[in-house]
């Protein structure tokens, strides 16, 4: 039976909707249950309800502390029926108590090759830096930000002429062919988080290297 999974989102989207589309073959593994916002304005919410998924917003704002969000956001996702949650341009840090709730169990997709370029203004900083490859990363959620195991990259070649929207738009593209294949492997128990933190490949094999999706 296909695993239930939750999106989180802060903003357009786009990789949400990849995961939806994807989802939506009927031999997917996994079924998006539920897109949920902590921004009422982003775009991604229409997006989501133009596929058909059920959509909520919890707004931050409202919230006396990142505690209480985090409470009431795991009980709204425990009210959708996920087993899985994937953060897609889920802009808040979570709490450790929160990402402990959901270990082995939530992905993140970061638009770098991790553990290169943590944070924000990604492209920018691969830019300045004069980087001749950088890419994307799907990998499990720990406490530390955009620090867990990383089950799958795309290495995307920067070229001479590229500035950040053309760089971000490039590795954007490679988010949306990745997210959706680690998304397979975990829904189906290809790849899982064994009790040392370490990613457990087919139940066996302790990989500690990604798979690299090499984008021309
Ligand atoms: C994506 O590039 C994603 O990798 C990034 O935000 C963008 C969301 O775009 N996430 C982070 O930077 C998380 N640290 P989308 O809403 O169109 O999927």
């Amino acid at each position: 039976m296909a695993k239930k999974v939750a999106i989180l989102i802060s903003g357009s989207g786009s990789n949400m909707q990849a995961l939806v589309q994807t989802a939506a073959a009927a031999d997917y593994p996994a079924e998006v249950v539920a897109v949920i916002s902590n921004i009422p304005s982003a775009t991604g919410l229409a997006r989501a309800a133009n596929d058909g998924i059920a959509t909520h917003v919890l707004d931050h704002t409202l919230f006396d502390s990142r505690e209480a969000y985090d409470d009431a956001l795991h009980a709204l996702i425990m009210s959708t029926g996920a087993e899985i949650v994937c953060l897609a341009g889920f802009m808040r840090i979570l709490t450790p108590e929160f990402v402990n709730r959901w270990t082995g169990q939530m992905l993140n997709i970061h638009p770098s090759l991790l553990p290169s370029y943590r944070g924000l203004h990604t492209h920018r900083r691969a830019l300045a830096d004069g980087v001749t490859i950088t890419g994307c990363t799907v990998h499990f959620v720990v406490p530390e930000l955009d620090a867990g195991p990383a089950i799958i990259q795309a290495a995307v070649p920067v070229l001479s002429n590229d500035d950040e929207k053309a760089l971000a738009a490039r590795v954007l593209a490679a988010e949306h062919q990745i997210y959706p294949q680690a998304l397979r492997w975990l829904a189906e128990g290809k790849v899982s988080l064994n009790s040392e933190g370490r990613i457990q490949r087919n139940g066996n094999a302790v990989v500690d290297t990604p798979s690299i999706l090499i984008v021309p």
